[in-house]
């Protein structure tokens, strides 16, 4: 077996054994293949796609090729979450707290932001003194007392993906739905819980731009968990908007602690409802309906507030911010759009609204630019909404003044207007389980 005949058999059409599979990650990672070989092989799959039994042994190989958590010093059924990206997703921070308040495990490793998509980990970090990296028996320790415990990814975790994933960013083979799949599901594997609900984005904002898309790679990243054992569900949800309101880092956790307090925007809480209740019913917790019923009790009672509070205390950070966000810092400078006229906002641009974002300070222009805290967007109206004359659309926050005057001419870019009143826009789309794919 040589490199050069596993790269003719996939740009024939072949199928790969689980063998020739080891053979290029294994050798990959332990720099026994050179990048160009790898290359060529991403393209050929690219092009020619991947069955599910390879699919299922290259993510486990992916899977295996660094740290597997173990997680089963934390007692109970753990359930993890996981959202391909998107504009103002802030899920976790609502999600892990309820369902920790219902009693169920979150032992959760998130990421950062990338491109225009942000990330729960530097959200976290908003919350002064709250720390996204701590020793693993700290970790469990935190699970076991409160419930849930949110850290950032080790960089023991699926290291053949880490080196892929580089040269798929400079080769124009990111967007291949296997090699997406076997990215995401390689690290969710790793990461040790038992049960896995998905979010896959689609839209303007999102890797995936049309729903059929988003249906295959959540089949396809269903039919992986499910291989491994681990029982995973997906939501294909609308990327089309930004969720919720406001796209930032500290002003999301205000609108997801608002959210805790039952005062979240209705699209954001719908998601969070479903999420929650999904993950508590997979933790065997009861059906959707009783499920959806615990969570929204949850808010209610204020036992979900309580617990990210109590996470943000037991991870060495300021818990007197989730009971008071006007402690949160601001930003020196903002921008308020004000229409000029009476119109319908017909379609957003969420990518260029993410962009704008960044362009603020609440991403990362280059890897090692520093995040400015207090900037980011709201979002007041999104697509489908009529606005008139003198109604705020959206409100820009920098530390940079100079930032703010750059990306308040870019925001007008991201909006379409027009006198038609748009059709309304679903918040959730479709549910994929391993045999069925729900409409909504
Ligand atoms: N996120 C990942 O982790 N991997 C991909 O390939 C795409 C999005």
């Amino acid at each position: 077996m040589g490199m050069y005949d596993i790269i003719d058999k996939k740009k024939r059409g072949g199928e790969f054994t689980r063998q020739e599979i080891e053979y290029f990650i294994n050798g990959y990672v332990e720099g026994m293949v050179p990048d160009y070989q790898v290359a060529a092989l991403l393209m050929a799959i690219y092009y020619q796609g991947m069955s599910d039994n390879e699919l299922l042994d290259m993510t486990n190989i992916m899977a295996n090729s660094g740290e597997i958590n173990d997680l089963s010093g934390i007692e109970g059924i753990k359930v993890d979450k996981h959202s391909t990206g998107g504009v103002g997703d802030k899920t976790t921070l609502v999600v892990a707290p309820v369902v920790a308040a219902c009693g169920g495990k979150v032992a959760k490793m998130s990421g950062r932001g990338l491109g225009f998509t942000g990330g729960t980990i530097d959200k976290l970090e908003s919350i002064p003194g709250f720390k996204t990296s701590i020793p693993k028996e700290k970790f469990f320790d935190i699970v076991n007392n409160t419930g849930l415990s949110v850290i950032g990814q080790s960089g023991e975790i699926a290291p053949a993906d880490k080196k892929l994933y580089a040269l798929r960013d400079v080769t124009a083979t990111v967007d291949s739905i296997p090699l997406i799949a076997a990215s995401i599901m390689s690290k969710k594997l790793a990461a040790g819980s038992d049960k896995i609900v998905l979010d896959v984005t689609t839209g303007t904002g999102a890797f995936m731009k049309n729903i059929d898309d988003a249906v295959t790679l959540a089949q396809k990243m269903v039919a992986i968990g499910e291989g491994a054992g681990r029982n995973t569900v997906a939501y294909i949800t609308n990327m089309d908007v930004p969720l919720g309101i406001a796209t930032g880092n500290n002003i999301e956790v205000i609108e997801a602690i608002e959210t805790l307090k039952g005062n979240g925007p209705e699209d954001f809480k719908e998601i969070c409802m479903n999420f929650s209740a999904a993950m508590l019913s997979l933790a065997g917790k009861g059906n959707m309906e009783e499920c959806l019923s615990m969570a929204a009790q949850a808010i209610e009672n204020n036992s979900a507030l309580g617990k990210l509070a109590e996470m943000t205390r037991m991870q060495g950070g300021d818990d007197r911010y989730i009971y008071d966000t006007s402690l949160f810092d601001k930003a020196p400078y903002s921008y308020k759009w004000i229409s000029g006229s009476d119109m319908y906002i017909i379609q957003m641009d969420t990518e260029q609204c993410g962009k704008a974002a960044v362009m603020l300070g609440a991403g990362r222009e280059v890897k090692d630019s520093k995040i400015d805290f207090t900037a980011g967007i709201k979002f007041y109206k999104k697509t489908g909404d009529y606005v008139q004359t003198g109604d705020i659309i959206a409100e820009l926050y920098s530390s940079s003044k100079e930032k703010l005057d750059m990306a308040s001419k870019y925001i007008k870019n991201a909006y379409k207007t027009g006198s038609i009143r748009p059709e309304k826009q679903k918040t959730i789309i479709a549910y994929i389980t391993k045999d069925s794919v729900i409409k909504y």
